[in-house]
């Protein structure tokens, strides 16, 4: 009785000035009709995925801000929509959790509905990593080479929190929260499929891992190897105890 009543609702919503502005009528179709579900996680799967694309289309169109702004220089508007793409990054992982309320064998049976779809198909993600290439170019031009500056100078011998660094630790944040999507996506695997599956394109899901290990500002990375390997030659590898030695011995006794 209360599935037929709050189903019919759903089904023909009634569009008012909000709806008709945010096409609701049209949003509200994009899912499968609630009686052709396979069982009652479909929709969540299918509206996950849905909330993701929308999340990564943000991301996507804020990102080309962000080329603009950079261009100019206008580094608090590239300060500020960096912001708003670690957020939805973050949301983007956050939200994928959802899907490991799902049970395996009801994953397996909306498995089913998916033909050889895989997630690498996904329009937006193929888009996002394609753009922090970009973001490496127009960031090297305008924040070091034509400052006459090095990743070392911003972040090391002429160290000033500037903008430069702030930017780039920007493009380091979003480098780390793409990492942390991937290895969330490899966690939300292996709660339903589990990690010796292969995907339904016949790849062992176990490849995905070397995706997760990608930098994609590997200079931004390995300037931290290079700062520990300088500042270590003052004092080596391995370091003399900072706890006097009498009160070693007397902890040890
Ligand atoms: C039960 C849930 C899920 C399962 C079992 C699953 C499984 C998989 C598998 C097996 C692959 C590898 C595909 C291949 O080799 O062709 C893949 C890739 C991918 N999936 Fe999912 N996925 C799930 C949910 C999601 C969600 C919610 C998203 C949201 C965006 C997503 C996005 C992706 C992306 C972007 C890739 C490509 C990853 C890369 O290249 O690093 N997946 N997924």
């Amino acid at each position: 009785m209360y599935r037929q009543k709050y189903s019919s609702l759903l089904e023909n919503p009634e569009i008012l000035d909000y709806g008709a502005y945010l096409q609701c009528d049209t949003l509200l179709q994009c899912q499968k009709p609630l009686d052709k579900l396979c069982n009652s996680d479909e929709l969540q799967f299918q509206i996950v995925h849905q909330v993701e694309e929308l999340w990564m289309k943000l991301m996507i169109f804020t990102l080309i801000d962000v080329l603009e702004y950079m261009q100019t220089e206008q580094s608090h508007r590239v300060i500020s929509l960096m912001k708003r793409v670690h957020m939805l990054q973050k949301m983007m992982s956050e939200q994928m959790d959802l899907l490991e309320t799902m049970s395996p064998k009801e994953y397996q049976q909306i498995r089913l509905q998916l033909g050889n779809g895989s997630g690498q198909e996904s329009p937006g993600f193929r888009i996002l990593v394609k753009i922090p290439a970009d973001l490496w170019t127009v960031f090297n031009k305008h924040y070091i080479q034509d400052r006459n500056t090095t990743i070392e100078a911003i972040y090391d011998s002429q160290y000033q929190h500037d903008d430069s660094y702030v930017i780039a630790e920007s493009l380091v944040e979003f480098d780390e929260l793409l990492q942390k999507f991937r290895w969330q996506h490899l966690f939300l695997i292996q709660r339903t499929i589990g990690m010796e599956s292969h995907s339904l394109k016949g790849r062992p899901v176990d490849l995905l891992k070397s995706g997760a290990r990608n930098q994609f500002f590997p200079e931004l990375w390995q300037i931290r190897n290079q700062m520990t390997d300088a500042w270590g030659q003052s004092y080596g590898k391995v370091r003399d105890s900072i706890v006097p030695k009498q009160a070693t011995g007397t902890q040890a006794g």
